[in-house]
């Protein structure tokens, strides 16, 4: 089964995306973390990607579309991908499918995470993650539990992408893309709708609810 999960920035398409990988044994390939990567080990991609990034403009089709191909193409993932933020254009909705129909599989479900603007700033600027164990937090909403040992406050990172000035950047260059994503989906009978508003857990149920139908019809 692949899925694709999109959604403004600070949706919930990560912390989502960890609960689906682990219960239903899936590999989350966010493009998000490999650009991050690239810049935390400094390459070449990474120097050139940074600005664009820390602007909250989107990088390039191009770039972005090679580096999932190689995982796409890696037989170890095969039918078990959650995408998370891509597609976020329709030019990506296309060479998606273009990606997966050459590598013999398809998407099974879309899920879009439905927030405002105002809970977004709230989850962007409260964000931390850990960075031994990767698990993603909020001071206001879920904060890292006290005295843990992984996700002592020391090991706690925020993103330079996370003020509330680049977050709004973001949030404009989701909604000036998403539209001909979202009417893409629906025209292929994938699209699901999440409240992306309610609790952690409630989102969670939700999805694997979505999940079960699906894997009912595969
Ligand atoms: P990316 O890393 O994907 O960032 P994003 O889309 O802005 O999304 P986020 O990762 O910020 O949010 P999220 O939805 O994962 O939320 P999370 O679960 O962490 O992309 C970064 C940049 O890379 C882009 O701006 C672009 O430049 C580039 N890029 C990436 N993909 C690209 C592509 N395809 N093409 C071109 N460029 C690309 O949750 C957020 C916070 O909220 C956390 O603190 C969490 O604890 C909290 N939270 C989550 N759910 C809830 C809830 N239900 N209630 C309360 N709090 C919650
Ligand atoms: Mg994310």
């Amino acid at each position: 089964m692949n899925i694709v999960i999109f959604g403004p920035p600070g949706a919930g398409k990560g912390t989502q995306s960890n609960f689906i990988v682990k219960k239903y044994s899936l590999y989350q390939l966010s493009t998000g973390e490999l650009l991050r990567n690239e810049i935390k080990n400094k390459t070449k991609l990474g120097v050139e990607i940074s600005s664009i990034m820390n602007s909250g403009k989107l990088v390039s089709d191009e770039i972005v579309s090679n580096l999932i191909e190689k995982f796409i193409s890696n037989n170890e993932y095969n039918n078990r991908f959650i995408f998370d933020g891509y597609p976020r254009n329709k030019p990506q909705a296309e060479n998606l499918n273009y990606l997966l129909k050459k590598y013999n599989q398809k998407i099974d479900l879309t899920l879009k995470l439905s927030v405002s603007l105002d809970s977004i700033k709230k989850r962007i600027t409260g964000r931390s993650v850990c960075s031994i164990c990767g698990k993603i937090y909020n001071e206001y909403f879920n904060p890292a539990p006290i005295n843990a040992e992984c996700c002592a406050s020391k090991f706690l990172q925020k993103r330079s992408d996370d003020t509330l000035e680049i977050g709004v950047q973001r949030f404009q260059t989701y909604e000036k893309n998403i539209t001909p994503v979202i009417n893409f989906y629906k025209q292929s009978n994938l699209l699901k709708v999440v409240n992306g508003e309610t609790t952690i857990a409630d989102i969670n149920s939700e999805i694997s609810a979505l999940i079960e139908d699906v894997k009912g019809w595969l």
